[in-house]
């Protein structure tokens, strides 16, 4: 049995590129492994976040979590903010990460060239707080779409540079990233990926988004230049699109494009309109459900944040007691 750890920002949004890079296998591995799941308030917050929104997508969040299928008598399901360990582990790491390695780290680049106005220290600090969530509970294995690896990286780096300098104290935690799934890109523009703070809402599909939005969405997605329902270097759309259709559907890549062979987008398009409606339908009931059912929500919660506190508790006591704090 592993133990496996992983989290999502609750930044409103949760596109299908989220549950397919990530919280699909979430489910999965729940029934045979030891499960944590974070709603990363604190990483939210390097965004500017209106207070009440934020609130309010924490608890949608958790209530997307419970209706994709994590189940919190299996698996541990909490909010960052509710364990101070994640901040004080942080404070301490802070002091053996170096500016030169955040520097060059992706996402960093990335949101300090979109959001220029608000470089915040909390963005550029951002993945040694992601490093202190996985190293707080001796994790084995970290689920996380492509776009996290450099992060994940970071995080071994940082227990090896540790456990080097202060004695062994963490464990060395390894990544999962899905072959096919890793990196969906944008229905706007494939060449990049599907992302929550794309600047159009046709970049993505939203867990959330009506049938009539999925189809519109679809409809407008962009296509190749050149023709046919096929996957290769020269179509980055419709492998896009043929990979996203392969993994809601579960019909292989080569049964979809002999399925279209000869054909245009346009049935290919409205099939795969349906292929997502049937996924998302039944799923969007039980996450409306879930969401008006506050007190479980809380419940639930506060139980995550209890059970998760006693590890992070605990592997905080071997920090302090590692780097020579305490009298
Ligand atoms: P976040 O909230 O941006 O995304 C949640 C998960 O979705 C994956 N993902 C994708 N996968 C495939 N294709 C895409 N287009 C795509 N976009 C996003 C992400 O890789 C992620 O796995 N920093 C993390 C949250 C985090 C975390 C952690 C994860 C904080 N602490 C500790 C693991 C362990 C983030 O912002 O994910």
């Amino acid at each position: 049995m592993k133990k496996i750890l992983s989290g999502a920002q609750p930044t409103g949004v949760m596109h299908i590129g989220n549950y397919i890079g990530a919280l699909k296998q979430w489910v999965q591995w729940q029934d045979d492994h030891e499960c944590l799941f974070m709603v990363v308030d604190l990483h939210a917050l390097t965004l500017v976040q209106d207070p009440h929104e934020l609130r309010e997508n924490i608890m949608r969040t958790a209530a997307l979590y419970l209706a994709l299928g994590i189940d919190p008598k299996k698996s541990i399901i909490f909010v960052q903010s509710d364990v101070k360990e994640h901040a004080e582990l942080c404070w301490v790491l802070n002091t053996i990460a170096r500016m030169s390695e955040l520097k060059l780290m992706h996402q960093f680049k990335d949101k300090s060239q979109s959001h220029p106005e608000n470089i915040n220290v909390g963005l550029f600090d951002y993945p040694v707080l992601m490093a202190s969530d996985i190293l707080l509970y001796d994790v084995d294995l970290v689920p996380v779409g492509e776009d996290q690896k450099q992060h994940v990286e970071l995080t071994r780096e940082l227990a090896r540079r540790f456990n080097t300098q202060y004695g062994k104290t963490f464990k060395m935690p390894e990544m999962f990233i899905p072959k096919t799934g890793g990196r969906i890109m944008g229905l706007d523009d494939p060449l990049k990926k599907m992302s929550k703070s794309a600047s159009s809402e046709l970049n993505y599909i939203s867990l959330t988004d009506t049938p009539d939005v999925i189809k519109k969405k679809i409809q407008r997605a962009v296509t190749d230049t050149q023709g046919g329902v096929k996957t290769g270097k020269d179509k980055p759309a419709l492998t896009n699109l043929i990979e996203i259709y392969h993994l809601f559907s579960n019909d292989s890549v080569e049964d979809i494009e002999a399925r279209y062979e000869g054909k245009g987008y346009k049935e290919f398009k409205e099939n795969l309109t349906e292929v997502l409606i049937q996924f998302l339908q039944p799923f969007q009931k039980k996450f409306s459900q879930y969401l008006t059912d506050r007190q479980f929500l809380q419940t639930v919660l506060k139980q995550g944040a209890k059970d998760a506190r006693v590890q992070a508790e605990a592997t905080m006591k071997k920090v302090k007691d590692a780097v020579g704090f305490g009298y």
